[in-house]
């Protein structure tokens, strides 16, 4: 895995897997440039860019600060479902849609982008027309109709935002082709981070089960270097794709549903 000499952005460096990536991408030679509406630690990254991944406004001022010769964009930057719906879809899905097509010019040819998603997206085949609605979606300010339209509570609005992640991810597999950007999702199952808490709180009984039969839940360190190689060129064959780091949850979870586990 070489990202020598790459110059690369990541959002949510200042906390849990952003921070983790940065760290690692920063060791291994690469030029870092976090984004975040919080200052990262001043080791992980060589640049700060102060933004808020919610607001289309700050969004574009941001991209326009960074400037051209970027070779990767890590979309770590996440909020969890205790944070109400509209955020929630905002900066998950909405406003990292807005941030990578804000950066397609100051892409070198070759980039990559990585989309941080989550075991919790595993569903999407079976939300296609909220999906298709949501992917629709280029008003920041309707994001709250859509959601009463589609019956998507707080909840709810998680899964679904990386619900549409993955499939986003999926559907732009080949649109910059032509210069050779590629895109994919990293999908981890529960990590240890200041958010954790969140999500066993929303998703209760549920999340109790997914720690039992866990052997432990996972690092920053074990989803960083996956991010890593995806921005890599060794992985330049691999595009427009899910991968799951997740200590075996997905196909725990995915051999459950069909009844052959
Ligand atoms: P974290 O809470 O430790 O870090 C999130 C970072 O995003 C923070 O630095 C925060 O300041 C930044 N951020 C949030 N809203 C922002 C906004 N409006 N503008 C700019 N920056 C903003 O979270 P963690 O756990 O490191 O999560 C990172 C990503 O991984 C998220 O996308 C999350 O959904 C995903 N993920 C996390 C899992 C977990 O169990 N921790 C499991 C699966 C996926």
């Amino acid at each position: 895995m070489t990202v020598k000499g790459k110059t690369i952005v990541v959002t949510g460096a200042a906390s849990g897997i952003g921070a983790e990536t940065a760290r690692l991408l920063k060791s291994a030679g690469a030029t870092v440039i976090a984004v975040d509406r919080n200052e990262p630690a001043a080791s992980n990254v060589d640049r700060f860019v102060q933004a808020d991944l919610s607001d289309p406004a700050s969004i574009r001022q941001a991209a326009k600060a960074l400037g051209s010769g970027i070779d990767g964009l890590c979309n770590i930057a996440g909020l969890p479902p205790t944070r109400g719906r509209v955020p929630v879809i905002q900066v998950n899905f909405l406003g990292l849609r807005e941030f990578t097509e804000s950066m397609l010019p100051n892409f070198n040819n070759g980039a990559a982008i990585v989309n941080l998603a989550s075991l919790a997206g595993i569903g999407w085949p079976e939300a296609g027309p909220a999906i298709k609605a949501l992917i629709g979606l280029r008003d920041f300010t309707a994001t709250e109709a859509l959601c009463n339209e589609h019956k998507v509570d707080d909840g709810r609005s998680y899964f679904f935002s990386k619900e549409a992640l993955i499939v986003w991810t999926m559907q732009n597999r080949w649109t910059w082709r032509d210069r050779g950007i590629r895109m994919n999702t990293v999908s981890p199952g529960p990590v240890e981070t200041p958010i954790l808490k969140d999500f066993l709180e929303t998703l209760g009984a549920r999340a109790e089960e997914d720690m039992r039969v866990m052997d432990r839940p996972g690092r920053p360190e074990d989803i960083a270097p996956v991010v890593a190689f995806l921005c890599s060129d060794d992985s330049c064959w691999i595009r427009g794709t899910n991968i799951p780091c997740d200590g075996g949850m997905g196909s725990h979870v995915l051999l459950n549903i069909t009844g052959l586990a």
